[in-house]
């Protein structure tokens, strides 16, 4: 990564599900380059401050954050919480995700619900939320999603969160276009097959996933968080500033094949 130690300074950065595995690779990349992160999970605080101090962070670069994000009300507090540390925030990342696979046939009621849920509602009431006290404060920011390639491709036995993560896609696409003329930007990552998190939970469970998946890739490797965490250092630059509505695509090429 090409940055300067200081392309982030100034900023606060507030982040759902920051203590999973790619989360804390973004946390990790945010704060090297001089941002103040506020980390969502959904872990007891006690938790999830001993996991950010074991990671290494100084609590004057991130302080953790307990909300599920599901719940309006926990938005606001979370919020709240955030400006207590840091001020006022100036980028939103709504990246708390869950997955279950099943093929669409013998998805549950209650599975389709928690992963629309958990991805979907919970990143529109934080966007929401953050983007109204951004306009009270006359703060220019930024709302980020983390999407997924499997938003634009059918990738089999994950529907309900392909699907979500399409909604993420026009989520994002529908606050750009409502809050450009408050000067507040919305864009969107969507990663490709990563070695860490759920997609390794898939790939070191499902036999099927693992066969379907080491053909999925041209680049020829398990995608890194830290490839991920760089496209996040990116979108928070100055260097995004003319960027928004836009799904930046990092997925090693993925979303190029037809699939088997
Ligand atoms: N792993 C991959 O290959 C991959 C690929 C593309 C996109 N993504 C996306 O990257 C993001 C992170 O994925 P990951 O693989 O690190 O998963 P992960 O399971 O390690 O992290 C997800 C985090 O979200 C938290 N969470 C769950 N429900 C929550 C709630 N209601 N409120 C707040 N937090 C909640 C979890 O506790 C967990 O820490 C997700 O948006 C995922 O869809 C992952």
């Amino acid at each position: 990564m090409t940055f300067t130690v200081d392309a982030l300074d100034g900023q606060h950065i507030v982040i759902s599900g920051g203590l999973g595995a790619i989360g804390m690779a973004v946390v990790a990349a945010l704060v090297r380059h001089g941002a103040r992160v506020t980390v969502n999970d959904i872990v007891p605080v006690s938790e999830g401050e001993s996991a950010l101090l074991e990671a290494g962070f100084d609590p004057s670069q991130a302080r953790y954050g307990y909300g599920d994000l599901t719940q309006k009300l926990q938005v606001e507090a979370l919020l709240d919480k955030a400006e207590s540390y840091f001020g006022p925030v100036t980028t939103a990342l709504c990246h708390a995700a869950v997955v279950k696979a099943a093929p669409l046939v013998d998805v549950a009621e209650a599975d389709w619900d928690n992963m629309l849920d958990v991805n979907l509602k919970a990143a529109f009431l934080l966007g929401q939320a953050a983007s109204r006290r951004m306009i009270a404060q006359g703060i220019h920011g930024q709302l980020i999603f983390t999407t997924s390639w499997v938003g634009a491709v059918p990738w089999p036995e994950i529907g309900p969160y392909s699907a979500s993560k399409a909604g993420m896609n026009m989520l994002m696409r529908t606050f750009a276009r409502e809050l450009a003329d408050k000067g507040i930007r919305a864009n969107a990552v969507a990663p490709g097959i990563v070695g860490a998190g759920m997609a390794l939970k898939q790939w070191n469970t499902e036999p099927d996933y693992k066969r379907r998946a080491s053909k999925a890739i041209p680049l020829g490797e398990l995608q890194s968080p830290e490839s991920v965490a760089d496209a996040f250092v990116f979108l928070c630059s100055p260097a995004s500033r003319y960027m928004t509505g836009s799904v930046l695509l990092v997925d090693g090429g993925c979303s190029l094949y037809p699939m088997d």
